[in-house]
């Protein structure tokens, strides 16, 4: 089956391979044990064992005593019983609520599309679109063709003359102090210069962490922005314009910075625009078929393995 993008559907089995899999497994064995006295003892004591590990390598870092339970409370068990079981199903239930969500995303009347980057549909015009562009992400310093993401990316903006502007979250520092940075040989605002140069008529946007490699060029404008800070998404929405062709997350490559971006993308992209998050890792894939299905109707998403990780990308259908 081909979806709307021109990419192959997987199919339920292949679907279900990878990391969804073994969450599978895992959730049939913990239930399964759950069932009688002698699998319960085992989980206690597996699960005493790890927390007394963690507990161990959290008092480490953070110099405290862990207070799972207290940190935790939306995963803590409303029941009564000793702390160290009732913490050690504290961390079970953070470990397995993302794939149980996932399941019963499965549940909903929206099928979620799961495909691979090499299966997109090509044309001749598209091919020379990624190659051109991806020719000029590397020029600059940027990885996206290293990871493939130019594929993509040629395919949605191959009416390039008509782009008219386009954000992205993630300069790419060369700062080793920050987080998510690319190695002091980066060169922060290399995939705005491409996009800039493939993009002739377009406005590029781009907003960063890192203050030090904020900058102006021709047509190009950054910003200060904290992913993990709604209020600083906010600032940021009220100094740039919306209609966006494009917004790209490849800042800080968390789910909750995520899906800050992804919220931010929705509000401000035009009717046939774009919003994709990259490099998102595999074990987070459960979160992103829960966020596929609860987008609004307008809205329709796409998850892509690639030959590095996994992006979701939506566009706004009207
Ligand atoms: C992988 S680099 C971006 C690479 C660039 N887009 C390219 O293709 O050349 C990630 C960037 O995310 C920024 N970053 C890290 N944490 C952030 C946060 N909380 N909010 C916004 N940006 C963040 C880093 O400063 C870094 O510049």
């Amino acid at each position: 089956m081909v979806s709307a993008f021109g990419i192959k559907i997987l199919g339920p089995s292949q679907r279900a391979a990878g990391v969804t899999r073994m969450k599978q497994i895992e959730n049939k064995i913990f239930l399964t044990l759950s069932r009688t006295m002698a699998g319960r003892s085992l989980l206690g004591a597996v699960g005493l064992w790890r927390l007394a590990v963690d507990s161990f390598f959290d008092f480490l870092i953070t110099r405290r005593p862990a207070n799972i339970i207290g940190r935790f409370p939306l995963y803590a068990p409303g029941s009564r019983g000793p702390y160290p079981i009732l913490a050690a199903m504290t961390m079970a239930t953070i470990e397995r609520i993302p794939s149980l969500l996932a399941e019963l995303a499965e549940f909903s009347s929206r099928p979620i599309v799961i495909g691979t980057l090499s299966e997109q549909e090509q044309d001749a015009r598209s091919l020379d679109s990624s190659e051109r562009l991806g020719r000029l992400l590397k020029q600059y310093g940027s990885d996206k063709t290293r990871h493939g993401y130019h594929t993509f990316y040629g395919k949605i903006l191959q009416d390039s003359q008509s782009v008219k502007r386009v954000l992205e979250i993630g300069l790419g520092t060369n700062n080793e102090d920050v987080i998510s940075h690319m190695t002091s040989d980066g060169k922060p605002g290399a995939s705005l210069r491409a996009f800039r140069d493939f993009c002739p008529n377009a406005q590029i946007y781009g907003a960063d962490l890192d203050r030090r490699i904020l900058f102006k060029d021709d047509r190009i404008q950054t910003y200060f922005v904290d992913q993990l800070d709604q209020e600083s998404i906010e600032s940021l929405r009220g100094e740039i314009p919306t209609d966006f062709d494009l917004v790209i997350d490849d800042g800080l490559h968390s789910p909750d910075a995520n899906m800050g971006i992804l919220l931010l993308g929705l509000q401000i992209i035009k009717v046939g625009g774009w919003v994709v998050i990259e490099d998102i890792k595999p074990a987070a894939l459960p979160l992103w078929k829960v966020a596929a299905t609860l987008l609004p109707a307008e809205y329709e998403a796409i998850i892509l393995q690639t030959n590095y990780e996994l992006i979701f990308a939506v566009r706004r259908l009207r």
